[in-house]
């Protein structure tokens, strides 16, 4: 792994349009930097809305291929044979549909990056193909038999952790290896929660210019409230909940009545007082919320609601079981390391 000291880090100058400058994020721009003057594959990791898409343009921004096309493709998002013809293009009549000869993301990458998204949701077929181009850097179209050769620097992203992947035989371990080259991890923003009052500044400024308002001043409490919440959605969470309180306020000030309910009221450590257990209203609300607060498009409102119920689920065992981890793993009825490792993915460990 590429890594700075800190005093090599705290001298790397941010980058342009990306916002945080605590030691998480120090580090994370000194590998940016670091990697971008090369040709070296990158894999992203982190969780959702974490910025390895910010990342990912940045590297190939500052990149000496910076004025050639950075090509996104979400693997999560496409069905494997149309992944498949999007990645590497078709030949007209190679399936149903196919009307013309078409070329794939690949050759439009090229002398450019292609950024991989979500490369852990390819099937192992796919995986193979995405190997030899690694290797080989040539490909051929769908239904075709001319070989192609491309200049593409190719940078993927997993909200999983990749090698877990690799363990359960989901994910090829050649593959991991070719991607994982350089590893960067974006740290979730619960982490880095020294950020958080220059994340808020950035997106008020972007989205009172967007909508025309003058929300400028954020009271302390609110602010303290936001520093606070554990952000299962991270940054892109933080940016829907400025932009709706840019939109919702009706004086200049956000105050904390403006946040919604869930950022408001999260007491530090276990449980929202006086709900006694009943999960099922408790889920029922905490999806209703996050419902409200998603955007129209927002692509991660299941994982973040998911992910909100999990913790407060969680945290409302273990004080139920009087902070005894192995009892509370127990009732649960999962294994006590994955109960260690949720405890520190939601920020729930002894001490926060
Ligand atoms: N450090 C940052 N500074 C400014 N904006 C950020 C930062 N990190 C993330 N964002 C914003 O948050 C949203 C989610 O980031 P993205 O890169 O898409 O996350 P991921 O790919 O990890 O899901 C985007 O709108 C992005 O512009
Ligand atoms: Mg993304």
């Amino acid at each position: 792994m590429l890594r700075n000291s800190s005093d090599d880090a705290a001298a790397t100058p941010p980058i342009k349009g990306i916002i945080g400058t605590g030691q998480a994020m120090q580090q994370v721009y000194a590998i940016t930097r670091q990697v971008a003057a090369s040709n070296a594959s990158v894999l992203l990791t982190g969780e959702t809305g974490t910025g390895k898409e910010v990342i990912a343009r940045a590297i190939h921004e500052l990149s000496p291929r910076g004025s050639g096309p950075f090509v996104r493709v979400n693997c999560g998002a496409l069905s494997e044979s149309l992944l498949e013809s999007e990645l590497f293009g078709h030949v007209r009549g190679s399936f149903t549909g196919a009307v013309a000869n078409r070329a794939g993301r690949f050759e439009a990458a090229h002398t450019g990056t292609i950024f991989l998204d979500e490369i852990n949701s390819t099937s192992p077929q796919l995986q193979v193909k995405l190997l030899r181009v690694l290797q080989e850097r040539e490909f051929e179209r769908v239904g075709d038999t001319e070989t192609i050769r491309v200049d593409t620097r190719v940078i993927a992203a997993s909200n999983r952790e990749l090698l877990d992947e690799v363990a359960c035989e989901r994910f090829r371990e050649d593959l991991y290896y070719r991607l994982n080259v350089v590893p960067v991890y974006l740290p979730p923003l619960r982490a880095r929660r020294e950020d958080i009052p220059q994340l808020v500044s950035h997106f008020l400024e972007i989205y009172n210019e967007e909508n025309d308002r003058f929300v400028t001043h954020i009271h302390k409490d609110a602010l303290e409230a936001l520093v606070k919440y554990h952000w299962p959605g991270n940054v892109r969470e933080l940016q829907n909940v400025i932009e709706r309180c840019v939109v919702l306020a009706t004086g200049d000030e956000i105050d904390l009545a403006l946040l919604p309910p869930t950022i408001r009221g999260e007491t530090v450590g276990p449980a929202v007082p006086g709900r006694g257990g009943d999960l099922d209203s408790l889920a029922r609300e905490l999806v209703e919320q996050g419902m409200t607060t998603a955007a129209e498009d927002d692509a991660n409102l299941f994982e973040r609601v998911v992910s909100r119920v999990e913790r407060e689920l969680i945290s409302q065992m273990l004080a139920a079981c009087g902070g005894v981890q192995l009892k509370a793993a127990a009732r649960l009825g999962i294994n006590r390391n994955t109960l260690r490792k949720k405890l520190t993915e939601h920020g729930l460990e002894d001490g926060e």
